[in-house]
């Protein structure tokens, strides 16, 4: 049986993360690999490799019998789709990381990979260096998994801490993420929420065996958070962090969402700071195990890329476990959130939707409270994002409905206090 095979590579996109991997490449010969071909866009710029090895037609590497492996790492999501969905049907191995294109055209992609049984891997696509979705797909290959909660955005987190801990300003802290290279070249990708729910629409998948949209999973990024809320946070001895959770309620159904989340700082995610990204899972038996690394940058997204690429030797493929072999969970909003909600003005808010409130300051210019409302009043209405409003998670948000009709009664009676 073959066991080490060789890999002859065509790569697509030589920014960050293309150009990371053919250095890294040069200094890992063990691996039996080697780029034979390199497609980019524009060939007037200057690239530190030798020039024979670019090209700017995609069919001179997709129609190379003599490449079995593709690894796209390009920018755009059309076009990528192009090549991975015709890389697989030409019957070759496909590494990609471009995350927005595999949670857009997640159900194509599965599809694809079933009839032509061909491996498409993208650790690199979610948590760049942290090896989750092998995890997710290997380890945790059960019904035990409870939650799991994560900074998936490295540039978001990086300008919340330069911000937060440094009072650098959001502007100068977004240039210095896109000097570093780990914003988006659209890096309201990051900032709006964009990017992390691509990457937790993956993660979902690996799971929990769900396949949804990301348009259908409840979102928000940075954009929101006003100065005053990083006070509240701090009097709260909270930080404040751009959070994918997931979590298994009773009834067997998955509450998820990427919202801002005040987190308390004995929580493993606090630790998370810069471009770092964490996932923290919560599994019936082990309990909580946390996993850490970088995010974002060119050799941290490589090296996930060339650890795909060292899977392939081996033959590995995603066989989608909790999808396919399992009975797949389901995305559900019938659950409650506890909600900080920072606002100029109370007629933007539908105070009358919450179930309780358990704090409310109306006295400076800037006004919160903090209650609890069903999750439906958030994934089917915009208030929370518009008129300059800012809705942050509590720590330990999710409250299923039996707790809530608990709660009610009492938090009821502190309502009427108030
Ligand atoms: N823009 C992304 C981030 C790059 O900041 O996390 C890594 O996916």
């Amino acid at each position: 049986m073959e066991t080490h095979k060789q890999l002859t590579i065509g790569l697509f996109g030589f920014g960050t993360v293309g150009e990371g991997l053919y250095k890294i490449l040069q200094q890992t010969p063990s691996l039996n690999a080697t780029i034979k071909k390199v497609c980019i866009k524009n060939p007037d710029k200057k690239r530190d490799a030798p020039i024979e090895l670019f090209t700017t037609d995609k069919n001179v590497l997709l129609n190379d019998p003599e490449i079995n492996v593709i690894v796209e790492v390009i920018n755009e999501t059309e076009p990528a789709f192009e090549i991975v969905s015709t890389a697989i049907k030409n019957g070759k191995e496909v590494v990609s990381a471009s995350k927005k294109m595999l949670a857009t055209y997640l159900p194509e992609l599965l599809g694809l990979q079933k009839k032509y049984q061909t491996s498409l891997l993208y650790e690199a696509a979610a948590c760049a260096s942290i090896p989750v979705i092998r995890n997710l797909e290997e380890y945790y290959d059960n019904d035990l998994l409870h939650s799991i909660k994560a900074i998936v955005n490295g540039s978001t987190n990086f300008i919340l801490t330069k911000m937060f801990e440094e009072k650098i300003d959001f502007q100068s802290a977004l240039l210095m993420a896109q000097q570093l290279g780990f914003a988006e070249s659209d890096p309201s990708l990051d900032v709006e929420g964009y990017d992390a729910v691509n990457k937790w629409t993956l993660l979902l998948l690996h799971a929990y065996g769900i396949v949804e949209h990301p348009d259908n999973i409840v979102f928000n990024g940075i954009q929101n958070i006003q100065s005053t809320d990083a006070v509240v946070a701090k009097e709260k001895h909270y930080d404040i962090k751009l959070v994918a959770q997931a979590k298994k309620l009773i009834n067997g159904n998955v509450a998820a969402f990427v919202l801002p989340q005040f987190v308390k700082h004995d929580d493993h995610l606090t630790f998370v700071r810069n471009e770092y990204n964490g996932v923290v899972i919560e599994s019936g038996f082990a309990d909580k195990q946390f996993f850490y690394g970088k995010g974002a940058g060119s050799f941290p997204t490589a090296s996930a890329v060339l650890s795909d690429l060292s899977a392939l030797r081996y033959q590995y493929k995603y066989e989608y476990k909790k999808l396919y072999h399992h009975k797949p969970n389901i995305l559900t909003n019938d659950f409650y959130v506890k909600v900080y909600v920072s606002f100029d003005e109370l007629k933007y808010i539908p105070k009358e939707k919450f179930e309780w409130i358990e704090e409310w300051h109306s006295d400076a210019d800037r006004k919160y409270l903090v209650g609890v409302i069903h999750f439906n009043y958030i994934k089917e209405n915009t208030w929370w994002k518009e008129n300059n409003t800012s809705l942050i998670l509590a720590p330990e948000p999710i409250i299923e409905d039996i707790e809530v009709r608990k709660l009610r009664k009492k938090s009821l009676e502190l309502a009427g206090i108030l």
